[in-house]
């Protein structure tokens, strides 16, 4: 039988890693290590190491699949700064790193359960020094807004895959960061109503 490629593809992932690389390239460090939660395929991790080489990429992914077919992307592309991917589950007490110079997670907090963006928060407070950021991008409620017609179909889609998952209000996120030492810094509007979200620890 021929074996599956392990490398996985993320529509999504290709058509939005160059928007959220225009977002970091305003916020990123100079060097240092970039500590990305939830990689999934790790096509974004690969993309943002080639366009920024000065910094070591850290992926993780609490799955298995994610995590080999990251490694398998870092092979084939040939990448001297993206470390192996680590076992990470945000909602976890302990986390198998000790420092992050910044942090990314793209496309997680809406597709796990709240205790995963608390712990990934609370972490965040931990891991990143004074003036370090943490950037997540997805789609959020806004207070005292609809949502966009496709984000509440989304939303609901969400929901029945999981009651535990749905858009977050961005207000409750920034509320939860509040006692990590975390200050929403800023919020930017992306393409297919999402946003980059930017928080810096205080
Ligand atoms: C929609 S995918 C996004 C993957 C990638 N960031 C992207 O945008 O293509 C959601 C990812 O979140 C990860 N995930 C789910 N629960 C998590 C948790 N508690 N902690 C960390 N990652 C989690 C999944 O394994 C999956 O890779």
């Amino acid at each position: 039988m021929p074996s599956q490629d392990p490398k996985l593809t993320s529509p999504s992932a290709l058509r939005n890693r160059g928007p959220i690389a225009d977002l970091l390239r305003h916020v990123l460090p100079d060097s240092g290590t970039v500590l990305e939660i939830a990689s999934g395929s790790g096509e974004h991790v690969i993309h943002f190491a080639s366009l920024f080489p000065h910094l070591v990429w850290q992926p993780s992914d609490p799955s298995p699949q994610a995590r080999a077919s990251t490694l398998h992307w870092v092979q084939a592309e040939a990448l001297g700064n993206v470390l192996p991917p680590l076992d990470i589950d945000a909602s976890s007490q302990t986390w198998p790193i000790e420092r992050a110079d910044a942090m990314i997670a793209i496309n997680m907090v809406h597709i796990s359960p709240w205790p995963a963006t608390q712990g990934l928060l609370k972490a965040a407070g931990k891991l990143l020094p004074a003036g370090g950021i943490l950037v997540l991008y997805g789609p959020y409620r806004r207070q005292g807004r609809p949502l966009e017609p496709s984000n509440a179909e989304f939303d609901a889609s969400l929901r029945a895959r999981n009651p535990e998952w749905g858009i977050r209000l961005l207000e409750d996120v920034a509320r939860a960061a509040e006692p990590a030492g975390l200050a929403m810094t800023s919020v930017t509007e992306m393409p297919a109503n999402n946003l980059g979200v930017v928080f810096t620890r205080q």
